[in-house]
C-alpha cells in the first residue's frame, strides 16, 4: 500500500486531489481503506482514463453503423442449413478435441447484473426450475456430462478446464457458492477462478466520483476487461501447461448454453478459425443483442446500443432484416490468438461508453442517490479482438434450442426468469417427445405433442431433464421410447436408473 503523501502527489499529477477531500474528517480505519482502494489505481492511466471518458462521453457517436455491411454468407456456417453428417463430422472433431484435453471454457462472470437487480452473482439465481437447480450447477452438469460423452467415445479420461472470470463484486460469493456446493463434483483444480481490473467511474467534467467520503466509485471494465485479465492472471499459462489450445468463451445468463459445444468447436477448427461467433437471428429489429458484421470490410460486433433504430430496422430487397446475425455472446478463440491479442493489442482495444446514475458523496459529505445520469462508465466490449482475426467465423444455432439469456427481473416482458425457464421445459419436453415418450398431465389427459412455447400465456409443460442424464438431447429413446408419464416429470440419474430397468 502506498503512503498518504505518495497518492497524494499522484493525485495531484492525475488532477484527481479531489479524492482525499473528506480526509481531515476520517477515522484511522476509513482512512487504511480509502488508502487501500487509491493505491489499486492505475495512476500512470488515470488522468488519460479520466479525460478520455470526459471527451467521449461529450462526442458525437462514432457513426461506425453508416459503414456496416452484413457478414459474408460463406463465413457463416449454419445448424440450420447443414445436413446431418455435415453437422456429426463437426461434432465428431470437436469431441476428439475435448478428449484430448486441447478444450477449456471460459465464462464470463464478472457482471453486475444490474438489470436482474439481485445482490448476489447471476449464476447463483435459480430460475425455479422443478429441480430448482441454479445457472452455474446447469453449467457444471453439462460440463461434467460432456467430459463423459468425450471419455465414453474415445476411451479417454479427459478434462476440460473451466476459468472463471469474476470480479471484486462476485469472486468472493462466486468462489464460495462453490465450495459450499462441492464444485458440483467437478475436480476443484479443474475451476479457475480469477478477477478483472476494476475502473473509476467519472464526472462529466472528468473527475473521479466518490461513492462515499472513503470509498472510490469503481466498476468492473467492461467483459472486454478479460484480456488485461488473462494477462493479469497468468491464465494463458495455465492453459499451455494444461496442452488447451481452444477456448469457448460464454455469458452467464443464458440457460441454453451448450458448454464447450462440440459442434462448435468442430466447426471453428475444422475451418481453420482463430475467433469464432454464435449467432441467432434477431428476434425483432430492437432486440438488445449485439449484431455480427462487417464494418469498412472487418469483422465485428455493433452493439445493441451502438447501433442506430434506422439501421437496426434496414431491410433488404426481399423484407429481411438487414443485419440479422445476432450475437450470443458464445465466442471461439485458440490460444495462439489469445496470446497475440493480449501481447499486440490489448492496449488498442476499444473504450465504450455507458452514461448511468452513480450514487456519490457531495461537497458537504452528503450521500446523494441521483435521479439522472450524473457519471461516465468506460468499459471494454469482449468481442472488439474480432478485427484482429485472421480468420473469423459466425456460426448461426438455432434459437429456441440454444438461445434464451436472464438479463430482467420477472416484471418484465423478455428475458426473464419465467422466459429463461419455459425456454428449458419446452426443450427438454421437446427431447423427450422425440425420444418417444407421451405425457399425461396431473389428471390423467394427454399433453398435446407442443413443439415449442410460443404464446406469452402457454405454459409448457413441467419436463426437466438433468444435464446429467442428457447433454443436449442425446440417449433419450433408450429410456423414454414408448413410456408414457405423468408431468411434472423429473428426469435425473436415479430415475433414468429405474427407466432402464423397466
Ligand atoms: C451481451 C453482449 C451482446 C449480446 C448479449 C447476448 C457484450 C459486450 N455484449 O450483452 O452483444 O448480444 O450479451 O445475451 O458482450 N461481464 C463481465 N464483466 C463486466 C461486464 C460483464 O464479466 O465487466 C459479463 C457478464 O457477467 C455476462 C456477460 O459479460 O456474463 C455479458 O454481460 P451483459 O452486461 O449481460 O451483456 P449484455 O448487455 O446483455
Amino acid at each position: 500500500m502506498l503512503s498518504y503523501e505518495d497518492v497524494k502527489s499522484r493525485l495531484e499529477g492525475a488532477e484527481q486531489a479531489h479524492l482525499l477531500r473528506f480526509w481531515p474528517e476520517l477515522s484511522g480505519e476509513q482512512r487504511g481503506d480509502l488508502l487501500s482502494e487509491l493505491s489499486r489505481l492505475d495512476f500512470s492511466g488515470l488522468k488519460n482514463h479520466c479525460r478520455g471518458a470526459a471527451e467521449a462521453a461529450a462526442s458525437e457517436p462514432s457513426g461506425a453503423d453508416q459503414h456496416m455491411q452484413p457478414v459474408q454468407p460463406e463465413l457463416v456456417g449454419s445448424v440450420l442449413k447443414s445436413d446431418k453428417k455435415t453437422q456429426a463430422n463437426w461434432e465428431d472433431e470437436g469431441l476428439v478435441q475435448i478428449s484430448e484435453n486441447r478444450v477449456g471454457i471460459l465464462l464470463l462472470a464478472g457482471g453486475q447484473g444490474t438489470r436482474l437487480g439481485v445482490p448476489y452473482p447471476k449464476g447463483m439465481y435459480d430460475v425455479g426450475l422443478p429441480s430448482k437447480k441454479t445457472l452455474y450447477q446447469i453449467q457444471a452438469e453439462r460440463l461434467r456430462k460432456l467430459q463423459e460423452l468425450a471419455d465414453l467415445k474415445h476411451g479417454t479420461q479427459c478434462t476440460v478446464p473451466w476459468y472463471i472470470m469474476t470480479s471484486e463484486f462476485t469472486l468472493d460469493p462466486t468462489e464460495m457458492f462453490f465450495k459450499e456446493n462441492n464444485y458440483f463434483s467437478l475436480e476443484q483444480s479443474n475451476i479457475i477462478m480469477f478477477e478483472q481490473r476494476m475502473i473509476p467511474a467519472v464526472t462529466f467534467d472528468g473527475k473521479v466520483i466518490l461513492q462515499d467520503k472513503c470509498k472510490v466509485a469503481l466498476a468492473p471494465d467492461g467483459n472486454g476487461g478479460l484480456y488485461q485479465a488473462l494477462v493479469d492472471n497468468k491464465v494463458l499459462v495455465d492453459m499451455e501447461k494444461r496442452g488447451v489450445q481452444y477456448l469457448h468463451v460464454y455469458c452467464v445468463d443464458n440457460i441454453l448454453v451448450k458448454m464447450a459445444d462440440p459442434v462448435f468447436i468442430g466447426f471453428c477448427v475444422s475451418k481453420g478459425a482463430d475467433c469464432g461467433a454464435k449467432v441467432v437471428e434477431k428476434a425483432y429489429p430492437t432486440e438488445p443483442v449485439g449484431v455480427i458484421c462487417s464494418v469498412d470490410g472487418v469483422h465485428q460486433v455493433v452493439e445493441y446500443s451502438e447501433i442506430q433504430p434506422e439501421t437496426a430496422e434496414g431491410k433488404g430487397p426481399d423484407g429481411e432484416l438487414l443485419f440479422s446475425a445476432g450475437n450470443i455472446c458464445n465466442h471461439f478463440f485458440t490460444r495462439a490468438f489469445l496470446k497475440e491479442i493480449t501481447q499486440n493489442h490489448a492496449d488498442k482495444l476499444k473504450q465504450h461508453v455507458a452514461i448511468k446514475k452513480v450514487p456519490f458523496v457531495d461537497e458537504c459529505g452528503n450521500q446523494v442517490k441521483p435521479t439522472k445520469p450524473n457519471g461516465i462508465k468506460m468499459e471494454k466490449f469482449v468481442f472488439d479482438v474480432f478485427p484482429f482475426s485472421r480468420k473469423f467465423v459466425a456460426f448461426e444455432v438455432v434459437r429456441e434450442e440454444e438461445f434464451s439469456p436472464l438479463k430482467n427481473a420477472d416484471e418484465a416482458t423478455v428475458d426473464t426468469p419465467t422466459t429463461a425457464r419455459h425456454s428449458l421445459l419446452a426443450q427438454h419436453y421437446r427431447w423427450a417427445l422425440a425420444a418417444g415418450a407421451t405425457f399425461l398431465d396431473e389428471h390423467g389427459n394427454t399433453l398435446p405433442a407442443r413443439p415449442s412455447v410460443t404464446a406469452k400465456d402457454s405454459l409448457p409443460a413441467q419436463c426437466e431433464i438433468s444435464p446429467m442424464v442428457s447433454y443436449f438431447g442425446e440417449g433419450l429413446g433408450q429410456l423414454l421410447e414408448g413410456k408414457t408419464l405423468t408431468t411434472p416429470f423429473l428426469l435425473d440419474v436415479k430415475r433414468a436408473t429405474e427407466l432402464k430397468s423397466l
